[in-house]
């Protein structure tokens, strides 16, 4: 599972609806599955996470597999230790899926293509690339919230907006493959400085938010965090600035549609991107795709790990 490219349009909604079941198994008093009992699940993880990384431990030891959480800090990649060799002495150990976090582009593709590790390959965020199971977790979100009947659903029709800091987001670039995939129009939004034209969004770009709310009209909109820890330039005047002219506040809030929601992966620059308000307000579906993660992940692991052997119930 490298990135949202591959997932066809009929795997993608079978993963959705399967942690549509999961999600009913998170409400149980017992929240707990047999499926994956022996398997072995590392979370390999060079860069920082909250959401992630605690997720998919909990999505793996509610499928009853065993969890071990490496970081990079505290490790012996401090004295050197390269990503094989840590994540092939982690395989020595019996690891049967390895979730890597890294700051580099292309680093879960080169460990599950290198033949490094025989184990499956989940990519929990690499670089500016691709962040897949994030995509999963907010079609998901976006499906639950705006669907009458999701299971089986795609997003025909649907609009999603995705808003900020585009070139550097893996998040915008998984989403926008997978929402594609699923049949919804998006398009992007902000500064010039940060907004790729190379992406070619289906509902086009726009650089400024009160343009893209009134003209586009979006179902959804995905508001990402301004990733200052990728940019070695300045790519906006001022923070004061970006929140005026690409901020979600009160005010564009209350100019969206009646059912339209509000989405971010977290974690937030509370004040910049989003105010509080907006981040608090019954649109924002914040904390739903923090649930659906879990959800969505143990989908993924099922499918990566059980195949047609595995016990749902
Ligand atoms: N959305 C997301 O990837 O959050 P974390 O960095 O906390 O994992």
């Amino acid at each position: 599972m490298l990135s949202a490219s591959d997932l066809a349009k009929p795997q993608i909604i079978e993963v959705l609806d399967l942690a549509h079941e999961m999600s009913d198994v998170n409400e149980r008093e017992i929240k707990k599955l047999p499926t994956l009992r022996g398997k072995t699940v590392v979370n390999l993880f060079f860069e920082d996470s909250t959401r992630t990384r605690i997720s998919f431990e909990l999505a793996a030891k509610r499928l009853s597999a065993d969890v071990i959480n490496f970081a990079a800090k505290g490790s012996s990649v401090s004295k050197g230790e390269s990503l094989k060799d840590t994540a092939q002495t982690l395989e020595a150990m019996g690891a049967d899926a390895i979730v890597l976090r890294h700051g580099s582009s292309g680093s879960a593709y080169r460990l599950a293509h290198s033949g490094w590790v025989q184990s499956a390959v989940i990519n929990a965020g690499d670089g500016s690339h691709e962040h897949p199971t994030q995509a999963l977790l907010d079609a998901m979100t976006i499906r639950q919230a705006l669907v009458t009947n999701p299971i089986g659903s795609d997003l025909s029709g649907k609009k999603v907006l995705i808003v900020g800091d585009i070139s550097h987001s893996r998040v915008a670039r998984s989403n926008l493959i997978l929402l594609k995939a699923l049949g919804a129009t998006v398009a992007t939004c902000g500064p010039a400085t940060l907004v790729p034209r190379s992406l070619e969004p289906s509902g086009g770009i726009f650089y400024s938010l009160d343009k893209a709310i009134d003209e586009f009209a979006p179902d959804a909109v995905l508001m990402l965090r301004i990733q200052s820890e990728r940019m070695e330039a300045s790519f906006f005047p001022t923070e004061r600035e970006y929140s005026r002219v690409w901020g979600m506040n009160s005010e564009r809030l209350s100019r969206l549609g009646d059912s339209a929601i509000v989405l971010h992966p977290g974690p937030m620059n509370r004040g910049l991107e989003i105010d509080a308000a907006s981040a608090d307000s019954p649109k924002s579906k914040i904390l739903d795709q923090v649930q659906n993660g879990v959800a969505v992940r143990m989908a993924v692991l099922f499918h990566l790990l059980a195949g047609d052997k595995g016990e749902k119930s």
